[in-house]
């Protein structure tokens, strides 16, 4: 049978097909577990740390309660007061880290040093969001997918605003499930070059068309899912009004949301700005599942937990 036991979660490319579906049955499974009031003490006794460098709300709130009712305990650990605010290497923090825990979720700006992290750790790691990745929400959102669809392959998702982190792990998942995606962005706003590539080369083998373009209109027509995030992402900050201007165009609105099929949803992983890059009409509509996405948070990394951490 197939095991993610001591694996690290960092970035949905790392999964087959497969195992990201054994996630996603087994975060459903734990959902309904959880709902029905049943036990499902998955890692008793285990401790789970928790860096923080960035704010959260979603995956802070997340991961200490899925770890919880899983029968361990989370650490809330923020970047600014652990030594390696400080200077001290990722390397040491990794192998005294693992001295304590039984993993180590981390959420930070360089990808590059979740990755140092995890090569420093004998416990798995988790992403928790990176300037490069996100995958526990994208885990999350085809899960929610998957509950209000009924199924994932050959769907189509629309995703139009900034080539960031979300847009990557969206983008990775949907090429290993076998979804079409197209994405639009203003130039120069474009997703990282090299995690196209390796979605594409995903792509091929599962059969799913992903497609980079300027057009929001091109990108939505008969989109199943229509998916956006803000233009300014955590330390892009000074960057917001230069943003604005550039994503004048490519906000989801009424006038967009007609050019996708008639039953779309809207999905967003949170925090929203109204206005900016959604319409408050679109995202407090009836076509709207943020707060199911928000809410399948805890129950896909519970899945990720228990597979990695048993
Ligand atoms: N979507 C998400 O990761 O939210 P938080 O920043 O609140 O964790
Ligand atoms: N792209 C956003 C996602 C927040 C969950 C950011 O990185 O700030």
């Amino acid at each position: 049978a197939l095991s993610l036991k001591g694996r690290d979660f960092l970035m949905l490319v790392d999964f087959t097909p497969e195992e990201i579906r054994y996630l996603i049955d087994l975060a459903i499974d734990l959902k309904k577990k959880q709902k029905a009031g049943e036990p499902h003490q998955l890692l008793k006794n285990k401790t789970l740390g928790m860096i923080f460098e960035k704010s959260s709300t979603r995956t802070r709130v997340s991961f200490e309660v899925g770890i919880y009712q899983l029968g361990g305990q989370g650490l809330f650990l923020s970047g600014s007061d652990l030594q390696i605010g400080r200077g001290e290497p990722i390397w040491d923090t990794a192998q005294v880290l693992s001295r304590y825990l039984d993993g180590i979720m981390i959420r930070t700006f360089e990808h590059r040093k979740v990755v140092e992290l995890a090569r420093g750790a004998t416990i798995p790691v988790i992403n928790g969001l990176t300037d490069l990745s996100h995958p526990c929400q994208a885990l999350a959102d085809y899960q929610t997918v998957l509950e209000h669809k009924g199924r994932l392959e050959g769907l189509k998702i629309a995703y139009i605003g900034d080539g960031n982190n979300v847009v990557h792990s969206l983008m990775m998942g949907a090429a290993k499930l076998g979804m079409h995606m197209s994405v639009a962005t203003p130039e120069g706003y474009e997703p990282d070059s090299d995690i196209v590539k390796q979605t594409m080369d995903n792509a091929e083998e599962t059969g799913s068309r992903i497609q980079i373009c300027r057009d929001p209109k091109e990108a939505i027509a008969d989109a199943d899912i229509v998916y956006t995030d803000v233009w300014a992402s955590m330390g892009q900050e000074t960057e917001q009004k230069e943003r604005e201007i550039a994503f004048a165009a490519y906000q989801v609105n009424e006038e967009l949301t007609k050019y996708a099929k008639k039953d779309y949803l809207f999905m967003h992983c949170l925090p929203a700005h109204r206005g900016e890059e959604v319409s408050e009409g679109v995202i407090d509509g009836d076509s709207s599942i943020i707060f199911d996405q928000a809410e399948n948070r805890l129950h896909a990394q519970k899945a990720i937990m228990a597979a990695i951490m048993s």
